[in-house]
């Protein structure tokens, strides 16, 4: 008889499998035409400049390098290249404030192992990061929502918010948010860093969508407002903007949390992979990585386009939605009555699919609201989707 297993840690709590990738193994069919997922589009990876690069990287004369275990902190030609990416979004950044991160899911994780104990408030917008939710759910975070509108988080709310919590940090995607595709505009993300510093209140900004812009001009980041340099961590990735399966994100700390944040990845991997890394960074240096992020914007304010087209007649009357800038998502909220799990249920049989929202809210979710990603179908499958969930609705 199989013996029991050893009794589970008591930071497992009631931690769970993410519900949207329960969503979206029901998406998987082939048939399906599905707004659920978040993934960059795979045809347009640059997977020959990738391919190219590993070649390079694994070339015999420098392959034992690429082999080898590395520094913790990342490699420092690719260190050098990101700290450039984040200075020309207006983040003043030198190579030895960054840490190479596998994904910018591990800088989250690493934040929690170096900042929350069990029982400390985090704020979070409301919806916010699913997987950051279950990150510091999983250090026995408490999570406490920030109440949100179409601009995202309200500043004004934080002063309260702090002094009844006393939250370690506010954890927030200001730039076209997953899910909600929101954007904090300037006047917002100057007031928050006014706040956080009269209030000592850490930031951890997580912007993987930032440079997917379609229309306006950018946004300086949170850590570049006057008073947030020294109090916010700044995340990002090459997920959205190269390749996920590269497994690439980094974090920009100041010293006090560099050195925590340096050991916390020692203990949990060592170092992201060599070689990963290095062709990472010598793709970078192939090619030329602003001009790939414009042809994904091309392609992908085409398939927003699309998708905001046609999403009233899919709609029920009376549903509403927004229309991001950038990024990958929209957020639609059906009319009173609705719920938007039972109208996935209908519109799976209808082969056409989207993620309800309820998830992503740290509390009391919002039965009504929806996310739909469109950068994985091209605009003819768009059109078709919605013409399934038109159908779904008008069946539920
Ligand atoms: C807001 C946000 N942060 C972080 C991540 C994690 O990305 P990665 O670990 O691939 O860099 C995602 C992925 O969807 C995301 O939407």
């Amino acid at each position: 008889m199989a013996l029991p297993p050893p009794a589970l840690s008591r930071r497992l709590g009631d931690v769970r499998s993410s519900p949207v990738r329960d969503i979206l193994e029901l998406t998987q069919r082939a048939e399906v035409i599905s707004f659920a997922g978040g993934l960059p589009a795979p045809e347009l990876f640059p997977a020959e400049l990738i391919a190219d690069a590993f070649a390079r990287a694994l070339a015999p004369a420098v392959a034992a390098r690429a082999l080898q275990y590395s520094s913790t902190e990342g490699d420092p030609a690719l260190r050098a290249l990101l700290a450039a990416r984040f200075c020309g979004r207006g983040l003043s950044c030198d190579a030895d404030e960054l840490l190479v991160t596998t994904g910018s899911q591990q800088a989250l994780g690493l934040i929690a192992a170096v900042l929350l104990d069990p029982g400390d408030a985090v704020l979070v917008e409301n919806p916010s990061y699913l997987a950051a939710l279950q990150c510091f759910g999983f250090a026995g975070a408490r999570l406490v929502p920030v109440p949100c509108d179409e601009d995202g988080l309200d500043p004004e709310t934080l002063p309260a918010l702090i002094a009844e919590h006393a939250p370690k940090f506010l954890y927030i995607v200001p730039t076209f948010q997953n899910p909600t595709g929101r954007t904090l505009p300037q006047a917002r993300r100057a007031r928050l860093a006014e706040i956080a510093a009269e209030h000592g209140l850490w930031i951890v900004e997580d912007d993987p969508y930032g440079e997917l812009r379609y229309d306006g001009a950018p946004l300086a980041p949170i850590g570049a407002q006057p008073g947030a340099a020294d109090r916010t961590v700044s995340v990002s990735s090459l997920s959205k903007v190269l390749a996920p399966g590269l497994r690439l994100g980094w974090l920009r700390a100041p010293p006090a949390i560099l050195g925590p944040l340096t050991i916390a990845k020692q203990a949990a991997d060592l170092h992201t992979s060599t070689v990963d890394q290095i062709a990472a960074r010598t793709s970078l240096e192939l090619a030329d990585l602003d001009a790939h992020i414009a042809e994904l914007c091309r392609e992908y304010r085409r398939r927003r386009d699309a998708l905001l087209d046609g999403l009233a007649g899919a709609l029920p009357a009376g549903a509403t939605f927004n229309r991001p800038d950038g990024g990958m998502f929209v957020w639609a909220r059906l009319p009173a009555g609705w719920d938007a799990a039972r109208l996935l249920r209908t519109a799976l049989e209808h082969d056409v699919a989207f993620v309800p929202g309820y998830p992503f809210f740290a509390r009391e979710p919002d039965e009504r609201t929806l996310r739909l990603s469109f950068t994985t179908h091209v605009p003819a499958e768009i059109a078709e989707g919605l013409a399934r969930l038109r159908r779904a609705t008008a069946a539920s």
